[in-house]
């Protein structure tokens, strides 16, 4: 069964929105604990547009299961994530101008500060996982870093509309996990993941995490961030036991 990590960016998007102190993402992360997640996931951007320094720094004092950094591989970012030392780094692709992140990391690109990214991560004795596209490309570069876990970009999946589109994205997600897996690599998976698109992603075998934020933040303003947990979770669990049968 994937664990699942909750990404509570969006409710320091709230904060931010009057740059105030509430709501405090720290209490969403006690509260996403609570519904059952097996994981908190927060981005740092470069921008600092909505997670803050402080917020990391409190979430590795109160986050009881693994705390998860989305990071860009910017020097500064790199030096503050040696300093609190969550316990895996997802790296991502960051553009200022972008609504949300767009795309996975090209591995073919920018290889060398990539890597120095990577080293620096790896010898501090963190778990690094790097989000790239479904493509063998990526994984075989990824695989080349020695970094623990792939990411897979979710995204396109979640885009398609059509039912040929959501075969042909689930199918791409289907051999790219396949590459991965026999890379040895750990398998995750995110963003665009809702309550409705969820279950054939949790289903694929070898998923070890799913990142999922907007959905469950979105759901949270009506049911609260614990029930809006236990319900992800809950369709994450009933897939894996359907896969089994
Ligand atoms: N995984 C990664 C690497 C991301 O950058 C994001 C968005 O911050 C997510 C997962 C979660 O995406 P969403 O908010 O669409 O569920």
């Amino acid at each position: 069964m994937p664990k699942l990590g909750v990404n509570i960016d969006h409710v320091a998007t709230v904060r931010q929105a009057r740059r105030t102190v509430e709501p405090d993402p720290v209490w969403a992360a006690a509260l996403a604990e609570l519904g059952g997640a097996d994981g908190i996931t927060v981005h740092l951007r470069e921008d600092r547009r909505h997670i803050q320094d402080r917020d990391v720094r409190l979430l590795k004092e109160t986050v009881q299961v693994k705390l998860n950094l989305e990071m860009s591989i910017a020097d500064e970012i790199v030096d503050f994530a040696l300093e609190i030392m969550p316990e895996q780094c997802t790296v991502v692709p960051e553009k200022r101008e972008e609504i949300t992140t767009e795309g996975g990391l090209d591995l073919l690109q920018n290889s060398d500060r990539i890597q120095r990214c990577v080293d620096r991560l790896l010898e501090a004795g963190i778990e690094v996982s790097l989000f790239i596209d479904p493509e063998p490309t990526q994984i075989e570069a990824a695989d080349a870093l020695n970094v623990h876990a792939v990411e897979l970009h979710t995204g396109c999946y979640a885009e398609a509309k059509s039912s040929e589109d959501v075969s042909r994205e689930l199918e791409r997600l289907l051999i790219a996990s396949e590459e991965a897996l026999e890379r040895d690599l750990l398998l995750h998976m995110g963003h665009g993941l809702t309550y409705r698109n969820v279950e054939p992603v949790a289903e694929i075998p070898g998923v070890s995490e799913l990142n999922i934020g907007h959905s469950i933040i979105a759901r949270s303003m009506f049911v609260g961030i614990e029930a809006a947990v236990r319900e992800m979770k809950a369709l994450v669990s009933r897939t894996a036991d359907v896969s089994m049968e």
